[in-house]
């Protein structure tokens, strides 16, 4: 028997050691080395096309013009949110992680998009029986003829089953389930899923067969496994959401071939995933009476303008301390924006709890909310409901000053559209639309949107 080798591989970076230490010289991190089995062949797998390939395509410097970049030609979804999300298809011979929490919808989504694509498409799983994906599939409703499932975990046997196939797109189900022959650690491991990932990565640049994988993440948010798996694939999507709600975005954290800006946004429902192509609909209630302490957002989450509702309650607090507690929003920034109405526009809400929460549990990042909280909150506050046909898009500074934000034309259309009489936007926003449907109202302090909606 051959002799059993081992190396130590950081978990957190990757790197390798030929023996233990305590911290990692490349993160600095302590206690993440761990020693693994590895046996390293004299040959690498994927040989598919020819073993001699690296000779066969020896490239030649070329310049720049003289490349051909038109058989790259984009593989299209069907999904208009995951081509959105990708620049507008899937780029042959590309590799695609898609990271995502446990049961936040990975394998719907992509079991989804297998059984719509006109071509040929290998789905191979590690995690379910090819029982249990009929039957996810039967839920799903979608059906075709050249989606094929394959339940496989070592990647010389799907890469034996490719060979058979000719698939022109394939799927795996997840990167942690893979193993390796040339390495003897277990599925999950550091050095099985760098392995496991460059066979993939090989195959896919040799083949021009794209490949998607699902990544597993870890508590801290993070694509298990070695960072460097993040660079060695060419996109890196995230699936996330609340798992209580029904909304999912699906998001490009690294994309060598479109734009990180592009948001996808779906429904989970009992039927699978539904694309949301007019996000703003949903996410505001259409209630007919108007309530207090409710007020329309105009935000973009990504490039996509979203109307989202902001609710705050304002009670008077029963405990010492008042209790401050924030949904889907930056407690420190709300906690900022209290402090702001407390000393310029003389509110006491220092006795006062304050609960806030944006509707339809999405988290928003965008500071263009800041006057929807604010009104909210006053709205809360004085119990008096906003005008039902009122939203706001600005930032709001420490002095109370209302600042300009990006795009804000892009958001006024989008509150146009859905029918708003008003916008509140800063002052200081360079705004060139004329003849607009809906009256923009400039303010340029705290005080300002006061005296209007109070
Ligand atoms: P799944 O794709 O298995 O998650 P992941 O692969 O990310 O772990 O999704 C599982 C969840 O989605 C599960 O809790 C049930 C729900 N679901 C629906 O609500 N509707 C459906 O049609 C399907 C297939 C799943
Ligand atoms: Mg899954």
């Amino acid at each position: 028997m051959a002799k059993v080798k081992t190396t130590f591989f950081c978990q957190n970076c990757g790197s390798q050691y030929a023996k233990w230490q305590g911290q990692c010289t490349a993160c600095k991190e302590w206690n993440t080395i761990v020693e693994e089995v590895i046996q390293k062949p004299e040959k690498s797998d994927w040989k598919i096309s020819s073993s001699n390939s690296s000779q066969k395509r020896a490239s030649k410097p070329l310049t720049i013009n003289a490349i051909d970049a038109s058989e790259d030609a984009r593989l299209d979804t069907i999904d208009k949110e995951f081509n959105r999300v990708l620049g507008g298809g899937v780029v042959p011979g590309s590799l695609i992680l898609l990271g995502g929490e446990p049961g936040i919808g990975k394998s719907t989504l992509l079991l989804q998009i297998a059984l719509k694509l006109q071509y040929k498409t290998l789905y191979v799983s590690g995690e379910e029986s090819q029982k249990q994906i009929k039957m996810r599939a039967e839920r799903i409703q979608a059906n075709n003829d050249t989606c094929y499932i394959l339940t496989e975990t070592k990647t010389q046997n799907i890469f034996k089953q490719i060979e058979d196939l000719k698939p022109d797109i394939v799927v795996i189900d997840s990167i942690q389930t893979l193993h390796s022959d040339y390495i003897e650690s277990s599925s999950g491991s550091i050095s099985q899923i760098k392995e496991c990932t460059t066979e993939l990565i090989k195959f896919a640049k040799e083949t021009a067969t794209p490949v998607i994988l699902i990544g597993h993440i870890t508590k801290d948010g993070n694509i298990a496994g070695p960072k460097i798996l993040e660079h060695m694939v060419d996109t890196v999507l995230q699936f996330e959401g609340d798992r209580n709600h029904v909304f999912r975005i699906l998001r490009a954290n690294k994309n060598r071939f479109g734009s990180t800006n592009e948001i996808g946004i779906y429904e989970m429902q009992g039927s699978g995933l539904r694309e949301v192509s007019n996000p703003s609909e949903i996410l505001i209630s259409k209630k007919d009476e108007e309530l207090s302490g409710n007020a329309v957002a105009a935000t973009l989450e990504g490039l996509r303008p979203l109307m989202i509702e902001v609710q705050a309650l304002v009670s008077t607090a029963v405990y010492g301390t008042p209790q401050r507690s924030a949904t889907g929003f930056n407690a420190k920034r709300l906690n900022m924006l209290l402090a702001v109405l407390e000393k310029r526009a003389g509110f006491r809400l220092g006795t006062k709890d304050v609960f806030l929460n944006i509707t339809g549990g999405i988290t928003v990042d965008d500071p263009a909310i800041d006057l929807a909280v604010v009104a909210a909150i006053l709205s809360s506050n004085e119990d008096e409901a906003l005008q039902k046909d009122y939203c706001f898009a600005a930032e709001v500074g420490l002095s109370g000053e209302i600042r300009p934000v990006q795009r804000v034309e892009q958001r006024i259309l989008e509150a146009e559209k859905l029918g708003f009489s008003t916008i509140f936007v800063s002052k200081y926003n360079t705004i060139s639309l004329k003849n607009t449907g809906i009256k923009i109202q400039l303010i340029s302090k705290i005080e300002d949107l006061v005296s209007f909606i109070t």
